[in-house]
């Protein structure tokens, strides 16, 4: 969040927006990366057979793969981001073609539709009024059901755990979604990059759409997903290495995976900086720990910032599942405001929700940083809320 100041650069602001962490990424990631800085050769490189084993476990034991992960099924990318393009390019061929994907959600996957020349059709997600003050997210499963059995629907967008809401799917969620897709013939592109990043597995389990095809033994648990499903993710996140540009997809189905990598033969090559950082972190017991002990400092910064921020009459926020990202809704700004404008006059960098398909009251936090910075984005934020 420092090394992206956007507009907040020069400026007396906290910034809690973009969506990495203001942590070290683990000792491992960095010697990994000195060490073939010290190389001194750059040219292109493709991922290691020692990477290509420790993904495939990763799906299979994170992310819970019931049919074993085969090499075939990889493609390295400069990102998720291309991902998120190329799977449109694989579903969809006219601009009649349509992708639905559930709002509010990270911008970039609605600008994927438009830019590749496809139709976007928002669900906008149910806030079930868990209480008066969380947010809590679901799926509008009848318009969900509707909107997969439209004729010209060919691909759902789907981000599981959610950015921004916070949603860990559950098990339950998945298999329906997955059914529908099936049902209607729709490909369904899974972006879980923030599965490595569950707060509260005990309460909501991170269940991955890998879990929901068939097992090795033969018999599916939803037939038919495994020849619809692009399957995206990478260290990026919860690594703190976004800028190393690395994520990978896998498509276990042979012709929707040359469908995905014809669509993306524009792309950058990934460089020898992520493939050894990916290494690092997938590979090192010690990125594992680091893992774990983040995931509970991430966890004590939620409480935290959902604690007092839900304090302050009116407001209602998430309160993730997974991620380091809080959708907060603030009541009563006036006509023509929007939240993030107000919290940036305060002295807070926060991201607006329009641009993710969301109310102008809204705003998405990124408590991704140390709890100094966090208690020091929230007081402003509370002292603005007590100036409206
Ligand atoms: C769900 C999701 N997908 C993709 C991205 C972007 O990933 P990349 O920087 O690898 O393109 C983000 C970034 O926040 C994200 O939240």
């Amino acid at each position: 969040m420092q090394g992206k100041r956007g507009a907040f650069v020069g400026r007396d602001i906290v910034p809690c927006w973009i969506a990495d962490m203001d942590f070290e990424a683990p000792r491992p990631v960095v010697d990994a990366v000195v060490a073939r800085a010290k190389h001194g050769i750059y040219g292109y490189t493709d991922a290691s057979a020692e990477l290509e084993d420790l993904t495939l476990r990763r799906l299979k034991t994170l992310y819970g793969s019931t049919e074993t992960p085969d090499r075939s099924w990889l493609r390295w990318l400069p990102g998720l981001l291309p991902g998120l393009h190329h799977a449109v390019r694989a579903a969809c061929q006219s601009r009649e073609d349509r992708v639905v994907l559930l709002t509010p959600l990270y911008p970039p996957f609605l600008a994927a539709v438009e830019r590749n020349g496809a139709t976007l059709v928002q669900i906008p997600l149910i806030d079930s009024g868990a209480s008066s003050i969380e947010i809590r997210f679901d799926l509008d499963w009848e318009r969900l059901a509707s909107e997969l059995a439209h004729p010209a629907t060919r691909l759902l967008h789907f981000c599981n755990p959610h950015n921004p809401a916070g949603r860990c799917w559950s098990r339950d969620d998945l298999e329906r979604v997955a059914r529908l897709c099936v049902e209607s013939d729709v490909v369904i592109c899974s972006d879980e990059v923030w599965g490595e990043m569950p707060l509260e597995p005990e309460r909501a389990p991170f269940c991955s759409m890998l879990g929901l095809l068939p097992s090795d033994g033969g018999g599916g648990d939803v037939p038919g997903l495994r020849e619809r499903l692009i399957f995206l993710t990478s260290p990026s996140k919860c690594f703190n290495v976004a800028g190393l540009d690395l994520a990978v997809a896998a498509v276990p189905h042979e012709p929707l995976r040359r469908r995905f990598c014809a669509g993306g033969s524009d792309a950058a090559e990934v460089t020898p900086f992520g493939y050894v950082a990916a290494t690092a972190a997938y590979g090192d017991a010690e990125s594992e720990l680091w893992r774990q002990r983040l995931l509970l400092y991430l966890r004590a910064n939620r409480d935290f910032a959902f604690g007092a921020l839900t304090q302050a009459e009116g407001v209602r926020a998430t309160c993730p599942e997974a991620s380091y990202l809080m959708w907060v809704q603030v009541p009563g700004l006036l006509a023509g405001t929007t939240a993030a404008a107000f919290f940036e006059a305060h002295g807070v960098g926060l991201t607006g929700a329009a641009e993710f398909g969301g109310g102008d009251d809204c705003v998405r936090l990124n408590f991704g940083t140390s709890r100094a910075t966090l208690e020091e984005a929230v007081s402003r934020m509370l002292r603005a809320l007590e100036n409206l």
